[in-house]
């Protein structure tokens, strides 16, 4: 089990009509985190938020914003993110072939940074990067919508990278964050593997008691 367990609710799953609602409900539940799914109809094959989005829920709450492109060229991006108020910017390793130079644009705004990868690609495109990022987003799903089903190869592959940071000493550094299918009865199963940090859309915001919900994953956690 992490020491510092935190969810990041995936605010995909909530009402887009009344987000401020989303915000409330993290608020009450205790979730640390606030997870934003960026998608471009191109990475991905949806269209989500963009920086105007994170604009306005910035001066509403000081929950940690959890930024997740899946979009092409991100670098693009980053900036715009970074002055909308994101706290974390995470990009796909998949999409870009200039990884060193978006990680160190991030860096250069002052936000935290995280990589993500898919769940088929070899973990092995990590290798250069782990001790020049704070954050590895392994998704559990092929990102592009909620409400898919956890991946069960995902959890060898958190064991992996789990194993990979503590030969490097970097397990104190570079958090793992899990993204896709998570749910109450499967938290358990990717904390002991190695996550520090869960995302979860459905789970929460399709609930009859969302708020509920968020405070079950940190009693599970305890
Ligand atoms: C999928 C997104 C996820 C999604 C998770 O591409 O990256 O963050 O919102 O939703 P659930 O928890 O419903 O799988
Ligand atoms: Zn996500």
């Amino acid at each position: 089990m992490p020491n510092n367990f935190k969810l990041a609710p995936s605010i995909l799953s909530a009402d887009f009509s009344n987000l401020q609602s989303a915000l409330t409900i993290c608020e009450k539940g205790g979730a640390d985190w606030i997870h934003v799914d960026v998608m471009d109809n191109q990475f991905v094959p949806n269209l989500t938020i963009g920086p105007p989005v994170i604009k306005s829920l910035r001066p509403k709450t000081n929950k940690f914003i959890d930024v997740h492109m899946m979009v092409i060229e991100p670098e693009k991006l980053v900036e715009p993110f970074a002055r909308a108020g994101a706290d974390l910017i995470t990009f796909h390793i998949e999409a870009t072939n200039k990884p060193k130079e978006i990680i160190d644009l991030i860096k250069s705004t002052g936000k935290q940074v995280g990589i993500s990868i898919k769940p088929s690609t070899p973990l092995s495109e990590l290798e250069l990067f782990y001790d020049q990022i704070d954050l590895v987003l392994v998704m559990s799903v092929e990102p592009g919508f909620g409400g898919q089903g956890y991946i069960p190869e995902t959890t060898e592959r958190i064991r992996s990278i789990k194993q990979r940071l503590t030969e490097e000493c970097l397990q104190d550094q570079v958090l793992i964050e899990v993204d896709g299918g998570i749910k109450l009865h499967n938290a358990k199963i990717v904390l002991d593997a190695g996550a520090d940090i869960l995302v979860a859309g459905s789970e929460v915001f399709n609930a009859k008691d969302p708020i509920q919900i968020i405070k079950k994953f940190y009693k599970l956690a305890e």
